[in-house]
């Protein structure tokens, strides 16, 4: 499993329920690595898109029995969300938002970890996580309207970490 997130250089990725930037290209860059996967997102993060995704299956993380939505599976703990999602197509992406990073991060095979390059204002935080346990073996630098760089950071194996 892996994450996926965009956050600003102080770490911010959400302001209330919305992202607090708009970078071209960014998005596009989200499509392409989850397209033909799964994802899971809390229900706030699916309140903030407001669908489901084309082309990929989303698992809902929720505590409230009563919900569901249109195209969607519903989990009411992350473990069941990664039940579920193990069935799904594809990988599984975990696809925010804060709390369900918090949860999710050190199960984590590994990060697609993009760093707009601002200072954003918001209340909404990307865990603290130690870089140390993890290779970067990607990382893309991108002008934009907001200049970002897209890192992919796998998990180091247990006898590197150790
Ligand atoms: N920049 C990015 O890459 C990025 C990506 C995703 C989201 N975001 C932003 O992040 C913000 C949303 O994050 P958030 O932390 O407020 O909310 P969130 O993590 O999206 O969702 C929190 C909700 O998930 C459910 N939940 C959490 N842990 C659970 C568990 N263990 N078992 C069952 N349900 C659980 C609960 O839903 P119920 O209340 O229904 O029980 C909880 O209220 C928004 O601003 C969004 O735009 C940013």
């Amino acid at each position: 499993m892996f994450l996926i997130v965009a956050r600003s250089e102080n770490n911010v990725i959400g302001s209330g329920l919305e992202i607090p930037w708009r970078v071209k290209g960014e998005q596009r860059l989200f499509r392409e690595i989850t397209l033909d996967n799964t994802l899971i997102m809390g229900r706030k993060t699916f309140a903030s898109i407001g669908r489901a995704l084309p082309g990929r299956d989303t698992v809902i993380v929720t505590r409230q029995s009563d919900l569901s939505f249109p195209g969607c599976y519903i989990a009411s703990s992350l473990e069941q969300a990664l039940d579920v999602a193990s069935e799904l197509r594809g990988d599984v992406f975990v696809a925010g938002g804060g709390e369900i990073y918090g949860q999710a991060i050190d199960l984590a095979d590994g990060i697609h970890l993009t760093t707009i390059h601002t200072l954003a204002e918001g209340d909404i935080f990307f865990p603290e996580f130690d870089t140390s346990q993890f290779d970067i073996v990607v990382s893309r630098y991108y002008e934009s309207n907001i200049n970002y760089t897209y890192e992919f950071l796998l998990r180091k194996p247990l006898e590197a970490r150790i």
